[in-house]
């Protein structure tokens, strides 16, 4: 298409387009020029949502105000101050508004998880994961199987893709399940990969896990914001997430997790049970709010996935994902998700001629991708880099993931058709000026 394809179109499509004016929404990075950079990196840090400044301001003058009292008389009182982001983070996650909780960050969630779920007993003691997984969560995978005593090399699995393969097939985890399914305590599993831009069938994936008597946990990072999820009918045990990619929540924003309601139901609330899967690791902001400044010994469980919050919330990592879940809200998930289709099938076709020197590593059909494109170039991973460098020069703002690869995701909520083009442009200049 982008033989033929001109800038013209392309501002057709964003002059048609129901979302194009929540671009205004968001504070885009200029280039030295005073133009906005051709932003499309959403898959690693979103851009800043203005509202978020009014928030985090008022957050800032409830404080000088307010001192102390802000915990009970700011305009949004700080001690449930997660349960601003609770009904956005359900509807974008198909949960229930009693399974989902915003706290700590992605990989101190994805360990209290694991404390929690991961309970190798008798022949039941392995682990399965993707092998490429993104290197924190394999840190914690094997510190969380190290930590039990057991030995990483013989409880880990890792799933690899076929030889001369760069994605995952689903009968191939099927198959793994089918012969080590009985050695299995849990799978961990991304909804979206970070670095292909796969993106999963997470009913799928549960069904053939769960039928195997697998516990199951979903990385989210990727999909959160960027794909459908649907995370109580899946029935998944539980799921982590980050908020500063698709989430646009800012740098270090709050995560979030998934504990689905069956656990929180199994667990009693006024004590541990450590045989339970799904046993708590508690700290004072799981304890129920209304007794919880009496500060008596006695542990009481908030309700549902609340209950495994540790400590009170960071309002401040909190205040922007208020702002931008707001947006979310606004445009609506399933308008999002079909421009977003849209979008990034557009900018596969505008590749599409530059085949013979690059290759498009993520799906090519739209329900296995979400928006991000991850691009190899065929010429080897030195050229890659220096495309990647070049393309910075121009004003992309793209990433690159070791060992080869260059990631673009077009996000519906700011980005254009025009954005599409001139970086299908840019990267055709650069493929032609760079050796
Ligand atoms: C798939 C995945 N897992 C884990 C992490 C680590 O996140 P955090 O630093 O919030 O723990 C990231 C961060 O980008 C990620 O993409």
């Amino acid at each position: 298409m982008s033989g033929t394809a001109t800038r013209e179109e392309a501002q057709a499509r964003d002059a048609a387009d129901p979302l194009a004016r929540f671009r205004a929404r968001f504070a885009l990075p200029l280039g030295a020029d005073g133009e906005p950079l051709i932003y499309l990196c959403g898959h690693s840090l979103g851009l800043l949502p203005l509202g978020a400044r009014r928030l985090v301001g008022e957050e800032l003058d409830d404080w000088a105000q307010l001192g102390v009292n802000g915990h009970e008389h700011a305009r949004r009182p700080w001690i449930p101050y997660h349960e601003n982001l609770t009904a956005g983070l359900a509807a974008l996650t198909g949960a229930h508004p009693g399974e989902v909780v915003a706290m700590n960050s992605l990989t101190v969630n994805l360990h209290l998880m694991l404390a929690s779920f991961y309970r190798p007993h008798g022949r039941r003691t392995r682990i399965l994961m993707e092998a490429g997984a993104f290197s924190s969560d394999r840190h914690a995978v094997t510190s969380q199987i190290a930590w039990r005593g057991l030995d990483p090399a013989t409880e880990l699995i890792e799933l690899a893709p076929r030889a001369g393969e760069a994605l995952l097939r689903l009968e191939d985890i099927e198959a793994v399940l089918e012969q080590h399914g009985e050695q299995i305590a849990l799978v961990l599993w991304p909804g979206v990969q970070f670095r292909t831009g796969q993106a999963f069938d997470l009913a799928r994936n549960a069904r053939s896990v769960r039928a195997r008597g697998c516990v199951l946990g979903f990385d989210l990072a990727h999909s959160i914001g960027n794909v459908p999820i649907e995370l109580h009918g899946s029935e998944a045990d539980f799921a982590v997430w980050c908020s500063y990619k698709y989430l646009n929540g800012g740098p270090g924003a709050i995560g979030g997790c998934f504990v689905h309601q069956r656990h929180a139901d199994a667990q009693p609330r006024d004590r541990h049970v450590g045989a339970l899967p799904g046993a708590r690791l508690a700290g004072w902001w799981g304890h129920e709010e209304p007794t919880r400044f009496l500060m008596e010994p006695q542990f009481l469980a908030s309700a549902g996935a609340t209950a495994w919050q540790i400590s009170n919330p960071s309002v401040f990592a909190a205040a922007p994902l208020i702002a931008s879940l707001r947006v979310f809200m606004e445009a609506g998930i399933g308008a999002l998700r079909a421009k977003s289709v849209a979008l990034t099938d557009y900018l596969a076709a505008l590749l599409e001629p530059l085949a013979p020197h690059i290759e498009v590593i993520t799906p090519h059909a739209s329900a296995e991708r979400g928006c991000q494109l991850s691009i190899r170039i065929r010429a080897g991973a030195a050229r890659g880099r220096r495309v990647f460098e070049a393309l910075g020069a121009r004003g992309a703002v793209v990433d690159w993931r070791s060992p080869d690869i260059i990631r673009v995701a077009p996000v519906p909520l700011y980005n254009r058709f025009e954005d599409a083009w001139l970086f299908a442009r840019a990267l055709r200049e650069v493929l032609a000026g760079v050796s």
